[in-house]
């Protein structure tokens, strides 16, 4: 954190959104052989404080109806009076949730709770009016139980949820309302405790590998239970692999662990390339064999280690941490959490190579981590950005005392499961690494992890490492988290010949996709709000990818680095925080999200995404830049860079030779920080250069390896725009209305070129079975809504989202049009 939180809290005009209806709908509750349903549909929302609202009789008929997960802050508006750190949009105030429900007499010997994924935040939770729960932090995922509460016989029962998240709570966009999915939990007396699995691979290897699985049996009736809890593990492709009963004596009211070691054969390993998952069926049997309870735990059979010589090991085997940090927004669609957006977002990561996610600096969706599980992709699974000492005024700290324990033992049990997740963060860049109780508090957390998971490493992300020796901070944590000081891994170490060091967060480099700035100059601000695409421009503590690889390169066993960020998220616009007063921000508006990502907000990737697809991928790849529209500059040399994992590279402008250069063998000069050098200068051999006079035409580059050309990039001088494109990246989706469609609309000169400065206003108009969910262009610097059928192109680009409706198969046609422009179309199938 460095740019200071200088916004007081602003007063946010709270309006109500109603849609009338004649009266709320009330959802029935199915008693089904499924533990766990999805309890996300007919909600009813209130933004505002609404005296009364979690008494049952209350009258919500005029409120919202909406399906989770939801945020209300992304519907805007930007606000130029509202805090730039946290994206300027309304996250604070009063917002009220309401659900009827009716549940059947078959359910009254049964147990029902309520599992929130995650609420923003203050939640507190009432059943026909009493409150049976609260939780304030808004990442964590919180159960409420409704034994004891409910009615039966065909009454009505009502759930209402009042958050209150608070101004100045975050140094980023949190979100705002229940903005994960919410689930139903339904049992008999004896079951499987919520969490109640915990599932470890104590020994891998090619020919076996052995399971060990626990599982937490929870009596609620008045009678011991003489029970058999039946553990089976099923393959990757649902078959049944092995098995194992254990008969389990469960005092009444208590909760008794059942152990059970299996032993799968040949088994298939959880890798990063091959991802392959099992499931763990626990079944609780009764006295009769009467199944009560089935509980299943999907896992992998991996084995990780840390090993200061050689790094990070999965399933023995070296692996380098190509890693990102990235925030929990998705975008235009906010904090909502949506499945899609997720994959999409990991797909797009491991295009450029990522192997690894950082959750910043919190607790990730359960999706996330599934989705990670799924494609191979490890996870340092963070739960803290600051502990007592507060980083914001209303931040976690107000909480810290009361919640830390509970919060992480949640936290972990929750996650421990994944084989995605592979260390533990007690903490981003905690201000305790400068106070003498910070060891004890860090040893008091790495406590709690390691009780919950003896399997995984803990770790912490220091900006102050110094400090954190000093108070032994780094001694209670496994591995040694460095945050933008990559130029003293080699020093810590030498000076603790036994600490893993890594770089936890690395970079902070800005830039705009599509803008380039000439000279090639560092420079703090820019009038136009953007950041130039030539990958030199980081404020004062960072420094451009380069020299992360520079250090990397120079010490194998570092584990790896986790780039700050992978996206841009909302919120947090370095450099762009308004004038010299804190309170006047309108010098930078509308700057409000983040230039960090080697992507943009909308998914589209910067140049930057490619150098690390040079360093991170080995499928042969150029990229060129900048673009070739430079008129009035002709003749002026243009710095033109391309970025490699070939041998060499020759430039081509207008089909002549501009000559070849090899990778690594050439430097190109960057300015950098202070920080980075003293002398201002890093020499590069990451990328190549040439400074080419300017013609308008085309600019080819094309790369070599063993003297064979294996890949190619070109820009082309743009024409005037004249036609848009558009390319959906699904054609088909599911009728779910959830499932999306992200698509890419261009704005063309006559002959397909992208202009790169187009900026024109593009309307869509979405018609058949879906809807427009959101829009974007991946600009930084606007208060347009995302939430709008109309944007402008930025950089020549825009993105639509659209999703299905439930149940509802069909097409959806897409229209985009734009004054002076040949219009394009394109249909999405629902299935
Ligand atoms: C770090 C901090 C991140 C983000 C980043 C921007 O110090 O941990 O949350 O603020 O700086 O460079």
């Amino acid at each position: 954190m460095r740019n200071p939180l200088c916004r007081p809290s602003v007063a946010v005009a709270l309006f109500l959104t109603l849609v009338s209806s004649a009266s709320a709908a009330v959802t029935t509750v199915r008693i089904s052989n499924e533990r766990r349903q999805s309890f996300d549909d007919g909600w009813r929302f209130f933004k505002g404080d609404a005296p009364g609202a979690e008494k049952p009789d209350f009258d919500d008929s005029r409120w919202r109806e909406l399906s989770l997960p939801h945020d209300w802050a992304i519907e805007g508006p930007f606000d130029s009076k509202a805090n730039p750190h946290t994206g300027a949009l309304p996250i604070s105030g009063t917002g009220w949730y309401r659900k009827s429900f009716t549940v059947p007499d078959a359910a009254k010997d049964r147990y029902l709770s309520i599992m929130f994924d995650g609420a923003q935040n203050n939640a507190h939770v009432f059943l026909n009016g009493e409150e049976i729960g609260s939780r304030p932090y808004g990442y964590i995922s919180f159960s409420v139980d409704l034994t004891g509460h409910l009615k039966f016989a065909g009454q009505t029962n009502v759930l209402a949820v009042r958050l209150t998240p608070e101004d100045r709570s975050s140094r980023w966009y949190p979100g705002a309302g229940i903005y994960r999915n919410v689930w139903l939990d339904i049992t008999g007396p004896v079951h499987v405790g919520q969490w109640g699995t915990f599932v470890t691979t104590p020994e891998v290897s090619q020919e076996k590998a052995t399971v060990a699985a626990k599982v937490d049996i929870r009596n609620r009736t008045q009678n011991q239970a003489r029970m058999t809890v039946q553990t089976a593990i099923l393959d990757p492709a649902g078959k049944p692999v092995t098995r194992v009963g254990t008969p389990a004596d469960v005092p009444h009211g208590s909760t008794q662990t059942v152990t059970a070691n299996l032993t799968v054969n040949r088994p298939q390993r959880w890798d990063m390339e091959h991802p392959a998952m099992y499931t763990l069926v626990a079944e609780v049997l009764d006295a009769n064999k009467k199944v009560v309870d089935r509980y299943s735990t999907p896992f992998g059979i991996r084995s990780i280690k840390f090993d200061r010589e050689q790094g990070f090991l999965l399933n023995g085997r070296h692996v380098k941490i190509q890693g990102v940090c990235d925030h929990h927004d998705l975008g235009a669609l906010g904090a909502a959490v949506n499945r899609r957006a997720t994959e999409r977002q990991i797909e797009i990561l491991k295009k450029a190579g990522v192997n690894a996610i950082r959750t910043s600096h919190n607790p990730p969706s359960p999706e996330l981590l599934d989705l990670c599980d799924r494609m191979g992709i490890v996870v340092m699974d963070e739960s803290f950005d600051m502990w007592k000492r507060p980083k914001v005024p209303n931040g976690y700290a107000k909480y810290f005392d009361e919640w830390s324990e509970r919060d992480v033992r949640d936290f972990v049990r929750r996650d421990r499961n994944h084989p995605s997740v592979i260390m533990w963060s007690i903490g981003n860049e905690i201000p305790e690494q400068g106070s003498p109780d910070g060891g004890e508090m860090a040893k008091r957390l790495t406590g709690f992890f390691h009780q919950e998971d003896p399997t995984r490493p803990t770790t912490s992300a220091f900006n102050n490492p110094e400090g954190a020796i000093r108070n032994h901070l780094g001694d209670n944590v496994d591995l040694f988290g460095v945050n933008y000081r990559p130029w003293q891994y080699e020093q810590f170490q030498k000076e603790h010949p036994t600490w893993l060091v890594y770089g936890s967060e690395t970079a902070s480099c800005v830039s705009s996709r599509g803008v380039y700035h000439l000279p090639v100059e560092k420079y703090q601000k820019h009038p136009s709000l953007q950041l130039s695409g030539y990958d030199i421009i980081a404020p004062p503590w960072a420094y451009c990818p380069d020299v992360e690889f520079f250090y990397q390169d120079k010490l194998p066993n570092v584990l790896g680095e986790f780039v700050w960020t992978g996206f841009d998220y909302i919120g947090e616009p370095t450099p762009y925080f308004g004038g010299g007063r804190c309170t006047d921000n309108s010098k930078d508006w509308p700057a409000r999200s983040s230039y960090f990502g080697f992507i943009d907000l909308a998914g589209f990737p910067k140049d930057r995404f490619y150098l690390y697809q040079s360093q991170w991928t080995k499928t042969p790849m150029v990229h060129v830049l900048p673009h070739w529209n430079w008129a009035g500059r002709e003749g002026q040399a243009i710095p033109v860079m391309a970025y490699t994992n070939a041998e060499e590279v020759e430039l081509f402008l207008n089909g002549k030779s501009l000559g070849r250069k090899k990778r690594f063998s050439e430097p190109v000069v960057i300015p950098v920080g202070r920080n980075a050098s003293r002398d201002e200068k890093f020499s590069s051999k990451y990328r190549l250069e040439w400074q080419v006079p300017y013609a308008p035409g085309s600019l080819k580059a094309v790369a070599y390896s063993a003297g064979k050309q294996v890949a190619v990039d070109e820009v082309k001088t743009a024409g005037a725009p004249a036609r848009l494109s558009i390319v959906p990246d699904r054609t088909t989706i599911q009728a779910d209305g959830q499932d999306l469609s992200f698509i890419t609309v261009r704005v063309e000169d006559k002959d397909g070129n992208l202009v790169p400065g187009a900026d024109n206003l593009v309307h869509f108009a979405v018609t058949g079975a879906g809807a427009l969910r959101a829009v974007d262009n991946g600009n930084a610097a606007t208060e347009e809504s995302f939430q709008a059928d109309h944007r402008k192109a930025f950089s020549g680009m825009a993105l639509l989202i659209v999703n299905g409706r439930k149940g509802q198969k069909g097409r959806i046609h897409v229209v985009a049009t734009s004054d002076g422009l040949t219009q394009a179309a394109t249909d999405v199938v629902t299935r």
